[in-house]
Formats: C-alpha cells, structure tokens, sequence
C-alpha cells in the first residue's frame, strides 16, 4: 500500500512538471506572428529564387506560375504584423512598421504589383533578381528591417 500511495504521487508529480513543461513551450502570440512572417518571408527568397531559376531555363510558364505565387504569397504580409508592436526576442522589425502602418501596407503593395507585372506574357525578359529584390524587397527593408 505504500508502494502503491509513492508511485500515484510520484505519477502525480511527474505529470504536473509535464504540463509546466507544455506550458512554458507555448510561444506567446507574439512569437507566432514572428514566426508566421519570418516563415512567409523565406518563402519570397524561395520563390525569387525560383523565378531566377525558371528564367534560367528559359520556361516562361513555371517563371509566369512563381511570380503569381509571389503576388499571392505577398498579399500576407500584414498578417504577419497584427498585433501592434509584436518584437519577440530576434525578431529585425523595426517598432517604425506600427507609427506608419499606412507607409509599410504600401510597401507591400508594391511588392505584390511588381510581382504581378511579372506574371505578364513576355515580362520574363525583362527580370533582373537583383534589381527586383531592391525595389521589391530592398523598399520596405531599408526602411522598416533592421539591418542583418
Ligand atoms: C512590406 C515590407 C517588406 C517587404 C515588401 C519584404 N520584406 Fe522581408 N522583411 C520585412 C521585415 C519587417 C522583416 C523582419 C521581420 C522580423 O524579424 O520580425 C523581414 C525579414 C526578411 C527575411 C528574414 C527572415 C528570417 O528568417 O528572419 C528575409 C529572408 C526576407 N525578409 C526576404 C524578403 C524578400 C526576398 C522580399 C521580396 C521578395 C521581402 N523580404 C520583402 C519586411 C518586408
């Protein structure tokens, strides 16, 4: 009987430290929102890559699908700054996004016409990676990314 009351206690207290376990492991709100955009903005150096790529190989129909996939994929961006002032430990935002929320929606819109305009017949030609990632990406992150 003894043995028995020990190891309910000793159950008792092993799954109370699991659920402080658990619970400490629950990212806060904040660090979602973090990890949500930083995610979603990986995957705009993934699909920019593969417009390079596509380009590369001179398949205008893959190129055409990445930069709708973009344009669609940018149109999240906001979502991913909700909650106002959201700046968990690493994140490179600057507290800037939220006293000029209207500037950076901006920012992001034109990211997602200039991804757009690519999704054009024959536009392929005239990508350049590099002087997209300045206008599209390098627009918002001069002024609203902390730099690396
Ligand atoms: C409207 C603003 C905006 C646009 C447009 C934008 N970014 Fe960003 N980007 C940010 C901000 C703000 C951060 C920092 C987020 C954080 O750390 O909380 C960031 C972070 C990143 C990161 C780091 C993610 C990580 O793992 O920490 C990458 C990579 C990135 N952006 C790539 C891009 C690329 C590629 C484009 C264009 C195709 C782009 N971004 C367009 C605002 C923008």
């Amino acid at each position: 009987m003894k043995n028995l009351c020990r190891s309910v206690l000793l159950m008792t207290i092993m799954s109370f430290a699991s659920a402080t376990a658990i619970a400490q492991e629950q990212p806060t709100p904040e660090e979602r929102a973090y990890k949500f955009r930083t995610s979603l903005f990986q995957t705009f150096a993934w699909k920019l890559g593969q417009m390079a790529g596509a380009k590369g190989q001179d398949d205008s129909a893959a190129f055409a699908k990445h930069a709708a996939d973009l344009a669609q994929l940018s149109s999240l961006i906001e979502e991913g700054f909700q909650i106002e002032n959201s700046l968990p430990e690493g994140s490179k935002a600057k507290a800037e996004i939220w006293q000029d929320f209207e500037k950076f929606q901006s920012k992001a819109q034109a990211l997602t016409d200039l991804a757009t305009d690519f999704t054009e017949q024959g536009a392929m030609a005239n990508f350049d990676p590099r002087k997209f990632g300045s206008k599209g990406c390098g627009g918002c992150h001069r002024d609203f990314k902390i730099k690396d």
